[in-house]
């Protein structure tokens, strides 16, 4: 059975002291997760030292994992389509585990355009909920997707973590991407609509986690940790999410009491003006302002770390650097758990 697979293959992470601390005098006494088995890079030199990158919303593997038998057959609960682990993983040809749920996918996004230009539904899956590691396009403005893509390719977005698979390899897929893709894309994905499907837990004490294969999904591990100044976002199932089922979602651990200090900030503007000026009542996106409600807190906090370090560019992301000159970690934290809690 796969599961037990997954079980043997379970290491603990490496277990340092220290390190793991994200400025403020509580993060420094309160009880501290092991330190990551890969470390960050060090943050850019017009950022404090102690503004160091957010490991945790940047998974890197830190082992290889064994690969599973593409000829296994996998089936999912609620549809009667059934793939083999091979079929799951074609990146040209995307799994469409239930085609009754989102409009017709356009070829962009279930084929993409060999060899350069995998398929968009294949990370971001056909109903664009996208994971942890990457992004949810469903509901954002078809401008803003089709933008971003050109920002990427253009250069002026980059990730501050360069050891990122699945974002290097964005990087790439936009390299190859015309205009034209990226406004179909970009409509295709702002007409499918984002439902719930991160599920927030406040917590002090987490499972212990590893990061899986290319994948780059949280997994569980043996015992728990504290979690410190940590969000970790797991699968609700880990065997429908390595099977990209888009109807199996995440469970997102956050700090106790982040939620609530996440809204204040939310609606003070964290040191800038209140979100909801430019990101629209109820944060669900206005104009070129993308919606936030109900989005990967670990997304999130990527995106603010990059604007902060100055990796994500692009004229519209100058609102951006305003918004975050002032946010410690500690904020950037509090704000994505409280905006990862709301309803889409
Ligand atoms: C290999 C997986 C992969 C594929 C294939 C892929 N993406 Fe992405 N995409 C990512 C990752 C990872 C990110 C997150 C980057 C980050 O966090 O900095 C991302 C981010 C994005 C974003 C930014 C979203 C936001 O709100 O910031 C857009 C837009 C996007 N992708 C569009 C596309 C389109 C269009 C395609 C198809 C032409 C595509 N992607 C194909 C992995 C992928
Ligand atoms: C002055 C207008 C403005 C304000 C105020 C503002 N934003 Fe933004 N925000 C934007 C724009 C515009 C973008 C799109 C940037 C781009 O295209 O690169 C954006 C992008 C983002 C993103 C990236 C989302 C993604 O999917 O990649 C996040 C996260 C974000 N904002 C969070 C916040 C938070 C949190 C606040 C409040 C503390 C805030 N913003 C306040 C204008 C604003």
């Amino acid at each position: 059975m796969r599961k037990l697979g997954l079980l043997t293959g379970l290491v603990i992470l490496a277990a340092a002291s220290g390190l793991a601390a994200t400025g403020g005098v509580l993060a420094q006494t309160a009880p501290r997760p092991a330190a990551p088995a890969n470390p960050p890079p060090a943050p850019p030199k017009h950022i404090s030292a102690s503004d160091q990158l957010p490991y945790w919303a940047y998974p890197v593997p830190t082992r290889k994992w064994p690969e599973p038998d593409p000829k296994e057959v996998l089936r999912l609960p609620g549809t009667k389509v059934v793939k083999t682990v091979a079929q799951t993983n074609d990146r040209f040809k995307i799994a469409d585990w239930r085609p009754d749920e989102h409009p017709k996918m356009p070829p962009i996004v279930e084929f993409g355009r060999a060899p350069d230009v995998m398929a968009c539904g294949y990370c971001h899956l056909p109903n664009g909920h996208g994971r942890p590691e990457n992004a949810s396009l469903a509901g954002q403005p078809a401008e803003y997707i089709k933008q971003q893509v050109i920002e990427m390719r253009e250069g002026r977005r980059k990730s501050s973590e360069t050891r990122m698979g699945s974002i290097n390899t964005m990087m790439r897929v936009a390299q190859h991407t015309t205009d034209a893709e990226a406004r179909i894309a970009g409509e295709y994905f702002s007409k499918v609509k984002y439902t719930k499907w991160i599920r927030v837990v406040e917590t002090d004490t987490v499972p212990k986690t590893e990061i899986a294969a290319r994948n780059m999904l949280m997994r569980h591990g043996k015992g728990s940790e504290p979690i410190g100044q940590r969000i970790l976002e797991v699968p609700e199932n880990l065997y429908r999410t390595e099977a990209r089922d888009p109807a199996s979602g995440f469970i997102a651990y956050v700090p106790k009491g982040s939620v609530a200090r996440g809204k204040k900030l939310v609606e003070s503007g964290a040191g800038g003006f209140p979100c909801a000026a430019c990101h629209g009542a109820n944060l669900k996106g206005l104009g070129n302002a993308p919606a936030l409600a109900g989005r990967s807190p670990s997304g999130i906090v990527r995106q603010l770390y990059d604007f902060r370090s100055g990796t994500r560019g692009g004229p519209a992301a100058e609102m951006m650097k305003v918004q975050v000159a002032n946010m410690t970690p500690a904020m950037r934290l509090d704000v994505a758990a409280y905006l990862a809690s709301l309803n889409p």
